[in-house]
């Protein structure tokens, strides 16, 4: 659906979006996260046309942006992270006065508002003036107003920012709801947790670059359900990290400044053995404990200090979304 090749954004000598390269299959449900600050809006306007490119190749349901970009407009459903002021305007209203400028007739129009708003759960207050509307109805109305030109890409930055946990909730049920009815979906946030649970796939992005990608699960492998092992290292650090390296059942996750975190199953036995192949090969060991890894703490690893800290496999899973 989405074919992002070489994309850059400058902004004097400032990369805001740095060399990113990214595909989105057709019917995926795609989380876009990042800390604030990582390009993630930059990246999402450049590919609705809002924002030229300094380099690189956006393709979108089959069109160049650079030759077609009507087309591509045609394709995408655009939900802004700010939702603008609507005074005198009804929930009807904002439908009609949206339908009209992407030029669709009004009965279409009025089929079209009545369907979409109770596909977003609004159709009871289609009288009501926009700027009552709580923040969840008002992004949830946005989103009918962005697929009224039936769009096959919905493109949402930061849908939950702002949101009490119930419209979370609301917000959520929609955009499920609307990725089994077959559009592709793409969503920002600078929360992990937060689109964790509906999306089909992710990519990890901060300081303009993706540190991770690929499909959800893949990606929850990386960090859930293991453990590590982090052993704080009496003496040279360097000698200690490259007889770490040649042992074949130590796997370096992480290199900090008098620690070294190695990925393990978390299982008594694993880490008996680890530590003491540790000691036999000489590694100055000042002690050791286990940690959890958590989504949290996998997040905080990708988007804290360079990608290049985070253990190899994880660049890689980029070519296998
Ligand atoms: N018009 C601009 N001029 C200069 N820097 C910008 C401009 N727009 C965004 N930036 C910078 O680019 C970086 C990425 O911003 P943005 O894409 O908004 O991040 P995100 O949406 O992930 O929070 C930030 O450091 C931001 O300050
Ligand atoms: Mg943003």
């Amino acid at each position: 659906m989405i074919n992002i090749i070489n994309l850059s954004k400058f902004y004097g000598r400032f990369a805001a979006v740095n060399n990113l390269n990214l595909h989105v299959p057709k019917g995926d449900l795609f989380g876009f996260v990042g800390p604030n600050g990582a390009g993630k809006t930059t990246t999402i306007r450049m590919v609705c046309g809002l924002l030229k490119p300094t380099a690189g190749y956006i393709e979108i349901g089959g069109f160049n942006f650079a030759q077609d970009p009507d087309r591509v407009k045609r394709c995408i459903g655009y939900v802004p992270d700010f939702f603008g002021v609507y005074d005198n305007l009804k929930v009807k209203e904002y439908m009609e006065f949206y339908g009209s400028i992407y030029g669709i007739d009004d009965a279409d129009i009025r089929r079209m508002t009545g369907d979409l708003l109770e596909l977003v759960n609004l159709r009871n207050l289609e009288e009501q003036y926009v700027d009552t509307l709580s923040r969840g109805m008002k992004q949830r109305l946005c989103v009918a107003r962005a697929l009224l030109h039936n769009p096959q890409l919905l493109i949402l930055d930061e849908p939950s920012s702002g949101l009490d946990p119930r419209a979370r909730v609301e917000m959520k049920e929609v955009l499920m709801n609307l990725n089994s009815m077959g559009k592709t979906i793409i969503i920002s946030s600078h929360i992990l947790a937060d689109i964790a649970e509906m999306c089909t796939s992710v990519g990890i992005m901060n300081h303009g670059r993706l540190a991770a990608a690929g499909k959800m699960s893949d990606i929850l492998e990386i960090g859930v359900d293991k453990h590590h092992l982090i052993i704080s290292i009496n003496g040279n650090m360097e000698e200690a990290v490259s007889r770490v390296k040649e042992l074949p059942e130590a796997s370096i996750w992480q290199v900090r400044e008098n620690e070294i975190v190695l990925s393990c199953s978390g299982e008594e036995d694993q880490i008996n053995r680890i530590v003491m192949s540790l000691m036999k090969a000489g590694v100055m060991i000042g002690g050791f404990r286990k940690e959890e890894q958590s989504l949290e703490t996998l997040f905080m690893q990708l988007t804290e200090g360079s990608a290049a800290t985070v253990n190899p496999g994880v660049g890689n899973m980029q070519g296998r979304m």
